[in-house]
């Protein structure tokens, strides 16, 4: 099975009613049926989101997402195959906030704590998840 690795941003749409708990569960109870991981950023107002796994299931999973309309703005930074997983340990962590220990470690990879898609490389975009992911095991 070849392994792809999926890197996305986006904006939460403010016109729509979100429950992140139920995302969460939604995310992972389908991931682990198709041996998708990754990990999800959410910090009120963006998604930062890294989906692994073989390559039918990245694509797919990725279009139904971008269908979703709880968010917008979606900017598909990376799809690549991958010899390993970056984020083998969750079906979909889920890491919230940008304040404190979260913050500090966001501005140890970007200038500001706005993610602007102009200025935003995804290999720091990486290293900062796989620091969230960190905190969160
Ligand atoms: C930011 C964001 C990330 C999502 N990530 C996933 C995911 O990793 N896996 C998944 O199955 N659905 C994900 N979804 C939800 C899908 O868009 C869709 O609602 C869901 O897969 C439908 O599942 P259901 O048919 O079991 O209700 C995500 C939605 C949003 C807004």
């Amino acid at each position: 099975m070849n392994l792809t690795r999926l890197v996305y941003y986006s904006q939460r749409n403010p016109s729509e009613t979100l429950n992140v708990q139920d995302l969460i569960e939604t995310c992972q109870r389908n991931n682990a049926r198709q041996n998708l991981t990754g990990i999800l950023h959410y910090n009120g107002d963006h998604f930062l989101q890294v989906l692994e796994g073989g390559r039918a299931e990245v694509s797919a999973i990725y279009h139904r997402i971008a269908r979703d309309t709880r968010h917008v703005n979606i900017i598909l930074m990376e799809c690549t195959d991958v010899r390993e997983r970056m984020f083998p340990v969750w079906s979909m962590g889920l890491h919230e906030g940008l304040e404190g220990r979260s913050r500090e470690i966001f501005l140890r990879y970007f200038a500001t704590d706005e993610v602007n898609p102009e200025t935003v490389n995804v290999d720091s975009l990486l290293d900062v998840l796989q620091d969230f992911a960190a905190e969160l095991s």
